[in-house]
């Protein structure tokens, strides 16, 4: 007897618990499900959703909340000058795209960004004074240390964003990047002009077994990967940076972080001119030219590689503050 009363009463109990959901309770269910609606239906409109302050606080800040949020905090106005911001951008753009559109994506996780200019409360809110800053807001609890992406040591790169959300979330997004063309284009190009000049010259391949040909091209090479060429190829920073304001455009980026396609452009052309001033004073040694003309050549030779050397570390002054080293100009 003892026995059924007991049952009874733990049956009561997980009735009231459980059966019978509370007022609160079921307006907590209503409030929740409109909230999982509303972020699906921005989330098919864009795949990353723009917040203000309001939103912020109403579907990322306040519970309740069963869907994480991972949320870049950015300054795109071109007033605040954060030339990062846009390259972040892009690959948030990248890594939003490839979740919305795979066949994994559900309401679990939704990417979002706050811009400095349309929700300055919440970075105050937090007590943020860097962009681009990404934080995964979990469904539960609030963001631990880990929660804010180390952006300095793992850079922007859509593929690295994605292993740290799949990390925080358990959402694994398999990163797809629109196609670029310009790559295999380029190479298809080249290998067309050497088809067709080696076409041109069938008769005589020598030019083949000419050691100053394959030097060129192995300098050519050289030149081009160390200016950062790739580096411009993988990233598509912007060409220059024009002021909106004052309207003066800046070809060197002011920062060690990035560099602008001007600005390896401006690189390649004076380590070339280094260079060439090396086969100079090299030629000016060796070479069995009358004395006369050896002696124009080691001075046109010393001239550049100064001249161009003192240039090249002033730009790189100019980008690393705090280099101590300088020559010829500052
Ligand atoms: C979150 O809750 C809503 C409403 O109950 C539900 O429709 C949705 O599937 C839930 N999301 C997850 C990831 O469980």
């Amino acid at each position: 007897m003892e026995m059924f009363t007991r049952l009874l009463y733990s049956l009561f109990l997980v009735l009231i618990c459980n059966g019978v959901p509370s007022v609160g309770q079921k307006k907590r269910e209503t409030l929740l499900s409109e909230k999982v609606s509303q972020m699906m239906d921005w989330a098919s409109k864009r795949s990353v959703i723009r917040m203000n302050g309001d939103k912020f606080r109403r579907f990322v800040k306040a519970p309740p909340r069963n869907y994480s949020v991972i949320i870049m905090f950015t300054a795109l106005q071109p007033q605040r000058q954060c030339g990062v911001c846009k390259q972040a951008d892009e690959e948030y753009q990248v890594l939003a795209n490839s979740w919305r559109y795979s066949n994994a994506f559900t309401n679990k996780v939704f990417f979002a960004t706050v811009d400095f200019d349309e929700g300055s409360d919440v970075f105050q809110m937090l007590n943020m004074n860097s962009a681009p800053t990404f934080i995964n807001f979990p469904a539960k609890g609030k963001p631990k240390r880990s929660d804010t992406y180390e952006l300095q040591v793992r850079g922007f790169a859509a593929e690295q964003l994605a292993r740290w959300v799949a990390d925080r979330t358990d959402v694994h997004v398999r990163v797809i990047r629109p196609p670029n063309y310009a790559g295999p284009l380029m190479l298809g190009f080249l290998l067309a002009v050497i088809g067709g000049l080696a076409y041109l010259r069938r008769n005589n391949l020598e030019f083949l077994f000419n050691k100053n040909v394959w030097a060129f091209s192995a300098l050519c090479f050289v030149l081009i990967m160390t200016s950062g060429q790739m580096w411009n190829h993988i990233r598509g920073p912007p060409y220059a940076h024009k002021n909106p304001n004052t309207g003066q455009v800046s070809y060197i980026h002011g920062s060690s972080q990035a560099q602008f396609v001007a600005e390896t452009h401006i690189v390649l052309l004076f380590n070339s001119a280094v260079t060439m001033g090396m086969v100079l004073l090299h030629e000016a040694a060796t070479s069995d030219l009358d004395i006369g003309k050896r002696k124009i050549m080691c001075v046109a030779g010393i001239g550049l590689v100064m001249l161009f050397f003192s240039w090249l570390l002033s730009i790189f002054r100019a980008k690393y503050h705090g280099y101590p080293y300088s020559f010829l100009m500052s």
